[in-house]
């Protein structure tokens, strides 16, 4: 599907269908408003009634607010992905909206047909917008750079949505690499024996039992003179059996998501090069494979991390802040950055305090959090900040180790977590540090806004509008 801003007039576009949202307001004066209610439209927010003798395509939004706008899009790529019409034209509301539109029509017309042997046929082809009366130069700048992040965060769910026998911890790191090459990315990859070297003792033990050679990804983005330097670090189980605390078998499926820190990251720096910003990125991943086997390693087990810290075993199904507290470490001691982010689908707690589609943050500065709620409610995504306190951080305590890898109880487990990877972070960069649980939100399996089956690709929009705004 091919979407076009053009510097015309709306009259003066071919295409088979005109498109036009309506709100209940709007409809009223609307000189089709008989037949439309005939039709039973009252332009309720994502309803859509074609007009087809008329070439017309009518999309109901409470309001022209972006968030409307971007759910109301979706709708109508939805009802045109699923017509026979080859093109459809429609007018610009206003600049705000325009990436909303984006949005609706990259995003919500997003579909992951990969493994399917015969995808289903879509004769969508065009998608013309008109700037009509408005500034077409500033528009455009708009178009193109919504235009490149929902073009990152589909990138980030293709990767999401990859099979896990396909895509392992070494396939990751091949996968990795491309993007370097055709982003001009720098990338550094250790495997193995490097991440033995370099004494990653945690990461290490989470993939003992794969059959697949752990990886530490490290891309970077270095334009001529930066404003400033930020580390994104990812979550990269590709997939996450557990281990030998096995998970249900319920609670198994889907777990080739577990990736989605490192996918949302790579999705990110994706963005940030292609948007040309003035910000030196790199990108850090723990690729890793948790599974059973004879090497597995163990409830009891002492690990001893790259920072020495000794971390006590009691589930090894809390094994993403594991392979975190390694990369975190490596990530500090290899760059000096004036911001530490990230991104995880850590925890299932996550889910429980703020439900499925909200990202958790948490940190120490709330400046930070202020920034990234910012981000967020300007890209459309929802966040929520979940708060540390020196009670919970004490439920991490361990008898035997300088620190037990889950708490001693059942409540508060996403900032818990969080409390674990804090220990993780130096003091200088306390500050600078903003951890992301994105188990909820970065995997659907019922669409909502402008998410369909699968991978959302969550980070990418608003940790793109935060790097626009330094
Ligand atoms: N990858 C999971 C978290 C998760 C759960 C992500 C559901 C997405 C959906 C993580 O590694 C995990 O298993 N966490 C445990 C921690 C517990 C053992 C302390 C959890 O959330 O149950
Ligand atoms: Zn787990
Ligand atoms: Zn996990």
């Amino acid at each position: 599907m091919n979407i076009q801003l053009l510097n015309k007039n709306i009259s003066d576009i071919k295409a088979d269908i005109l498109v036009e949202f309506l709100t209940p307001d709007t409809l009223k004066e609307h000189t089709e408003v008989k037949m439309l209610k005939q039709a039973g439209f009252k332009a309720e927010q994502d309803s859509t009634c074609f007009l087809h003798e008329k070439g017309l395509l009518f999309c109901g939004a409470d309001s022209k607010k972006s968030d409307n706008i971007r759910s109301a899009t979706v709708s109508m790529v939805k009802a045109l992905k699923s017509s026979n019409y080859v093109s459809a034209r429609f007018s610009v509301i206003k600049n705000n909206s325009l990436t909303a539109m984006v949005e609706g029509i990259v995003l919500g017309g997003y579909e992951f047909n990969e493994y399917k042997s015969k995808p289903k046929e879509i004769t969508l082809k065009d998608i013309f917008l008109a700037s009509n009366d408005l500034d077409y130069n500033e528009l455009k700048i708009t178009f193109d750079e919504a235009l490149i992040i929902a073009n990152a965060t589909c990138y980030t769910r293709d990767i999401v949505n990859r099979a896990p026998q396909e895509l392992n911890p070494e396939t990751f790191a091949i996968l990795a690499k491309k993007l370097a090459d055709s982003n001009s990315l720098e990338c550094n990859i250790l495997a193995e024996d490097d991440l033995k070297k370099e004494r990653m003792g945690a990461m290490l033990a989470v993939g003992r039992a794969s059959i697949h050679e752990s990886q530490l990804i490290h891309l970077a983005y270095k334009p001529a003179n930066p404003k400033k330097i930020i580390s994104l670090v990812g979550k990269g189980l590709t997939y996450d059996s557990g281990g030998l605390s096995l998970k249900p078998a319920a609670n198994m499926v889907t777990m080739k998501m577990d990736k989605a820190g490192a996918c949302a990251v790579l999705g990110m720096i994706k963005a940030a090069s292609e948007l040309k910003l003035d910000v030196e990125i790199h990108a850090f991943i723990g690729a890793v494979e948790n599974m059973v086997g004879g090497n597995a390693y163990k409830p009891d087990d002492v690990l001893v991390s790259r920072s020495g810290t000794t971390i006590e075993v009691r589930n090894t199904d809390a094994e993403g802040r594991l392979v975190l507290a390694d990369v975190l470490t490596y990530a500090q001691e290899n760059v000096k950055a004036d911001g530490i982010f990230d991104f995880a689908t850590l925890t299932g707690a996550c889910m429980v305090a703020l439900g499925q589609y909200t990202t958790g943050i948490m940190g120490h500065s709330h400046k930070l959090k202020h920034d990234f709620s910012k981000a967020a409610t300007t890209s459309g995504e929802l966040t929520g900040s979940l708060p540390f306190n020196k009670h919970l951080k004490k439920l991490l305590k361990s008898e035997i180790a300088d620190i037990s890898n889950v708490s001693s109880k059942p409540y508060g487990g996403a900032i818990t977590a969080g409390l674990f990877l804090d220990k993780f972070i130096k003091d200088e960069n306390k500050d600078k540090w903003m951890h992301f649980d994105i188990a909820g939100s970065a995997y659907t399996e019922t669409p909502w806004d402008c998410n369909v089956y699968g991978g959302t690709g969550a980070g990418v929009r608003f940790m793109s509008e935060y790097l626009k705004n330094i």
